[in-house]
Order: structure tokens, then sequence, then C-alpha cells
């Protein structure tokens, strides 16, 4: 038995828990005993779990297909391998991962699929990895696999300043695009040194801002705003363009149901695809075609690894709001949803001083 797995046998995990439709502040801290992994399983201890804008509407119930409360939120996940279930592959020990998980990240401890890792190239932080893999698999996927974006295309990203956003602004100029990207006046600067042509959408008239740096429309629309401002999205399609929405944020703080937004824009997107107007419309839904889990598994392996690569190899450039310790989950999602950050929330382990964290500016990346 090595190390790790003795070390974790005797720890007592953290998790968060969400009991219910809660502010920030109602999110549980619990402790149990280290699981076992079972057949097929590996036991990660966290490193990095991300915040993402699922949990922002999941702690509302509303995410599309949340599980019932109270449960663990964590949508995704990086960390090291301290045990494997019984005929497991013992070389995973000791070796770091990344996990897409929906949900269950936010614990010191989680079981996972050993087919759900995806190796970390070494010498890659942690929370700069974590900040790439559900923003990082979500916008390559959108990027190239649904809008097929190629090297002198103008394309717009809503939301450029968020996670998968400021990852799609970056990707798109990798793939040698122009790059148009909204944000609030507070996050220009910062789309600006993405790459972007920023524009403040709270302030401008979107269309009329895209049309003076674009005329003839643009060749793709990445949109997770949803709402009626989609109409909007597909208004700015050059002929042959693609509008991409992956998202209904407008609607997260109206109450009512979690699928009515979604399936609104999933059936406008549906009757445009159709229409013969020149232009495409797709819903993007990263766990589309899991039920294929070989195929699914495959693709999503080889878009991560691809991104991290691109990081490791200093070619994208991680964008870590803050690393706020796992006890402090409930200050951390109060950060992500304050409207002031740039990419991504990181919750890191514990230190040894736990409960003694200083500030919350102190664990500002
Ligand atoms: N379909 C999928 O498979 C999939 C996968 C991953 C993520 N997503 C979606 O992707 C979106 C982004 O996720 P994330 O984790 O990157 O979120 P995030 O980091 O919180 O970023 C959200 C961004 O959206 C902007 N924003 C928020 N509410 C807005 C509103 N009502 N109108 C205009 N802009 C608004 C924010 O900009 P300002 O602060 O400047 O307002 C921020 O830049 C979410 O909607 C999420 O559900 C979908």
């Amino acid at each position: 038995m090595n190390e790790l797995r003795q070390a974790s046998d005797r720890a007592v995990m953290t998790e968060v828990v969400l009991p219910g439709v809660v502010e920030p502040a109602g999110l549980q801290i619990r402790q149990r005993p280290v699981p076992a992994p079972g057949p097929g399983q590996v036991l990660l201890v966290m490193e990095a779990a991300g915040i993402s804008f699922a949990e922002q509407q999941m702690r509302r119930g509303k995410y599309f297909d949340q599980p019932p409360f109270p449960f663990t939120p964590g949508y995704d996940v990086v960390g090291t391998v301290a045990d494997v279930g019984p005929g497991g592959d013992a070389a995973l020990v000791g070796r770091r991962f990344a996990a897409l998980t929906k949900t269950g990240g936010w614990a010191s401890h989680l079981l996972v699929p050993a087919a759900d890792l995806v190796e970390v190239p070494a010498g890659v932080d942690p929370a700069e990895a974590e900040t790439l893999v559900v923003n990082g698999i979500t916008a390559t996927q959108m990027l190239h696999r649904v809008a097929r974006v190629r090297a002198g295309q103008t394309v717009l990203v809503l939301g450029a300043n968020g996670g998968v956003g400021s990852t799609l602004v970056q990707l798109a100029r990798r793939a040698g695009a122009r790059v148009i990207g909204t944000a609030s006046l507070r996050h220009q600067e910062a789309v600006r040194e993405l790459g972007a042509v920023p524009i403040d959408y709270r302030t401008h008239d979107l269309g009329a801002e895209v049309r003076k740096i674009a005329p003839d429309g643009v060749d793709a629309v990445f949109d997770h705003i949803g709402g009626e401002g989609i109409i909007t999205s597909f208004g700015l399609l050059a002929p042959g363009g693609t509008l991409v929405s992956y998202g209904t944020a407008s609607t997260r703080d109206i109450e009512g149901s979690a699928k009515w937004p979604v399936l609104k824009v999933v059936g406008r997107l549906q009757l445009w695809n159709a229409l013969p107007n020149g232009r495409h419309a797709h819903f993007f839904n990263i766990w589309a075609g899991k039920r294929r889990a070989g195929a699914f598994r495959a693709r999503l392996r080889a878009d991560l690894t691809e991104v991290l690569t691109l990081l490791a190899d200093g070619a994208i450039t991680p964008q870590v709001a803050a690393r706020v310790p796992l006890s402090r989950a409930a200050e951390a999602m109060t950060l992500a949803e304050s409207g002031t950050v740039t990419g991504k929330v990181v919750l890191v382990p514990d230190t040894a001083g736990e409960g003694d964290h200083g500030g919350l500016g102190e664990s500002l990346a």
C-alpha cells in the first residue's frame, strides 16, 4: 500500500453540501470518512475545483437537469489519484488528472470513474488546469466542432470576460479569427488584453456596435445569454454564419421552470436552422452523445488534452480569478456571482491552518 493510500485511509474528508434553494451563506460544510473506491473507480484527492455558472443556477434550482437536493456541487475538478478500486490500474496512483463531474467536485476527496480521467501535463498548476476543464472543453468543441471557425473569419463572443468566454476568445484568436467580445465596462481592458475588440453591452446597442466593426455581419456568434437577445445574435450573422447558443444566463433570476427557457431557445434555433435563410443555428450541450460512452469519452479526452497541452506550452493564459479554500465555498460563490471577476474562481484544499485563512483578498490569484 502506498503512502497516499495510507493517508487517505486514515482521513476524514470535507465536502460542501447544497441543501436546497439557498443564498451562498446557506452552503453547508460536512465531514465524513474518506470512501473506498469500488470497481472501475479511483479516489481523487482534490487540488482544484471550479465554480461555474452552473452552480449559480443550481443554488436557485434553475439548472436544466440538476439532481434533487441535497447534493455536493462541483462541475469539474483536478486532483491526484490516491487509490484505485479492486482490479484497477495501480499505476494511476500519484498522478494528476482532470475530470468533468457535473456535481461532486466541491470535496476534498471524491470517487470518479477511472475512464473519466484526463491526465494533466507535468508541471501545470492544478488551479490553472482547472480553469480549462469545463470551460476548455466547451470552448474548443463549440469553436472547432460546431462553428468550425477558420482563419480570417470574424466571431462575436458574448460574456468575453467569463470562464467560457475568456477561453473562447483565446482559442478563436489562435485559430486566426478576429474576435469581438462583449463585457461590462469594468472588464473592457481585460477583454482587450485577451485579443478581442471589446463592446460594453450594458451601455451600448450591441447590434449597432457590432455592425460598425463588421458591416456584413459575423461568421459566428457564441451566445450563453439566451432570452430575447438571441434574436439580435442571429440577426448579426453574415450569410453562411453560425449561431452557437449554449445557455440562458439572462433567465437565471427569473422564477419558474429550469427547463422552459432552454427548451424555448432550442425550439427557436431549430426553426431558424430549418428555414432557408443561409445561416445556421445550434444549441451546444457538453453532455450530448453521452449515451455512446466510448465515443463521448474519446472526444472529450482528445479535446481537453489539446487545451491542456496549449496551457502547458504557454499558448493560452489561464484566467484564475481567485483561489479560495474549500471550507470557504460560500465566500467563493459570492465572489463568483459578484460580477467583478475575470475568469474563474477556483476552490483549493484547506491548508493546515484550517479555519484561519485570513481575508479572502489574500487568496486572490
Ligand atoms: N451548454 C453547455 O454545455 C455549457 C457548458 C459550460 C457552460 N455553459 C454556460 O456557459 C455560460 C458561461 O459559464 P461560465 O462558467 O463561463 O460563467 P461566468 O464565468 O460566470 O461568466 C458569465 C459571463 O456572462 C456575463 N453575464 C452574466 N449574466 C449576464 C446577463 N444577464 N447578460 C449579459 N451578460 C451576462 C458576465 O459578464 P459581466 O460580468 O460583464 O456581466 C460573464 O462574463 C453559462 O450560461 C453556462 O451555463 C454551457
